[in-house]
């Protein structure tokens, strides 16, 4: 028998699920032994871990996913807000000064420029996309004939359903304690994986309110075979982040994110004042998202000038540790 490109004997598997039932049967689980924990995500992703670091806008740094993919995860670049594909192409460089190890990228359906983003993709040699934002109809024939292989995040059971016909190659099944954009469905995680494993045939990984081994090994327990997480990587030594960014995530309790309305869908932010005068109407809603905003709030600490996503789990974090301490944590 071969699990991913580790061959196991028939009766280690079989006495690994007695003496692991905790974990999902689609699980085939070696922390135990200290070793790779090896199933048809690690497989799909080429990496050792089924961890993901979610796309995260402009603090999607080349040393945090590098970081992210030297630690066994699947780093990501993101292209949301991106506007030059040789930007794109020249941070697919950069990661490669740091890691040999595969990393991925996110394309944002409601990118224009989405298309143009997969040919620097595929030119750049990168294996793995994760699409989010919209439909996936168009991309992901797209990305197929480039060779890429496509995981598709979805918010619901309709959307993640419609992706596997679609050809998707996995579903990141996110639920809406996450942190960033969301409808207004609003399925929590715990009820959203198990949902979504049901109803597809093709690997589910989960994502929103994850941040330790705990979530880790409960996001299994409910059938997923990996998870994204995007908050917890915030607040690390490697990402780019400003330190007033990390610390109001430090510094947040389970109830400190909330809903910003953006119109077509809504924001998970941290509850700044700016966050708060939105949502509660006390000033009036500002034009969406340019990476200019983003970089300014972002990554140069203008806590008035833009909103902060963040997920529930900002009230888990507390502290901040290098990518390896928390993905090592997690395997634990
Ligand atoms: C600051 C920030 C920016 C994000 N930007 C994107 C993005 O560009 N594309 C995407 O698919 N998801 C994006 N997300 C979602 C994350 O990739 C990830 O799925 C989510 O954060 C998981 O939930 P968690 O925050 O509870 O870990 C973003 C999340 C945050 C916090």
């Amino acid at each position: 028998m071969k699990f991913g490109s580790c061959p196991v004997q028939a009766d280690q598997y079989c006495s690994e699920l007695i003496n692991n039932t905790f974990y999902h049967h689609k699980q085939v689980d070696y922390l135990a032994k200290g070793g790779d924990t090896m199933n048809a995500v690690t497989e799909l992703l080429g990496c050792r871990y089924p961890i993901i670091q979610g796309a995260m806008g402009v603090i999607c740094n080349p040393e945090l996913v590098a970081a992210v993919s030297e630690a066994g995860g699947l780093g990501l670049l993101a292209t949301a807000f991106a506007e030059d594909p040789e930007v794109l192409r020249n941070q697919i460089r950069d990661t490669k000064q740091l890691t040999n190890k595969p990393f991925g990228c996110n394309l944002f359906v409601m990118n224009p420029l989405a298309q143009e983003f997969s040919k620097v993709l595929a030119e750049e040699d990168i294996r793995t996309v994760t699409v989010s934002g919209g439909s996936p109809k168009a991309l992901i024939p797209l990305l197929h004939d480039l060779g890429i292989k496509v995981v598709v995040v979805a918010p619901t059971v309709e959307g993640a359903k419609g992706a596997e016909a679609l050809g998707a190659d996995a579903i990141v099944a996110e639920g809406a304690e996450s942190g960033g954009v969301q409808g207004f469905k609003g399925v929590s995680t715990i009820v959203l994986v198990p949902a979504v494993v049901d109803a597809v045939k093709i690997p589910v990984i989960a994502a929103g309110g994850i941040v330790d081994s705990r979530g880790y090994k409960a996001a299994l327990a409910l059938g997923a075979e990996g998870v994204q997480m995007g908050t917890r990587f915030i607040a690390t030594k490697e990402c780019v982040a400003h330190s007033l960014y990390k610390q109001t995530i430090v510094d947040s309790s389970e109830t400190g994110t909330g809903l910003v309305s953006m119109g077509r869908f809504q924001i998970r932010a941290l509850r700044t004042p700016l966050a708060e005068r939105l949502i509660k109407n006390t000033e009036a809603p500002r034009p969406g998202f340019t990476g200019k905003v983003m970089e300014e709030a972002w990554i140069a600490g203008g806590l008035d000038v833009g909103l902060l996503p963040a997920g529930q789990v900002a009230g888990l974090i507390s502290g901040i540790p290098s990518v390896e301490d928390i993905i090592q944590e997690m395997i634990s």
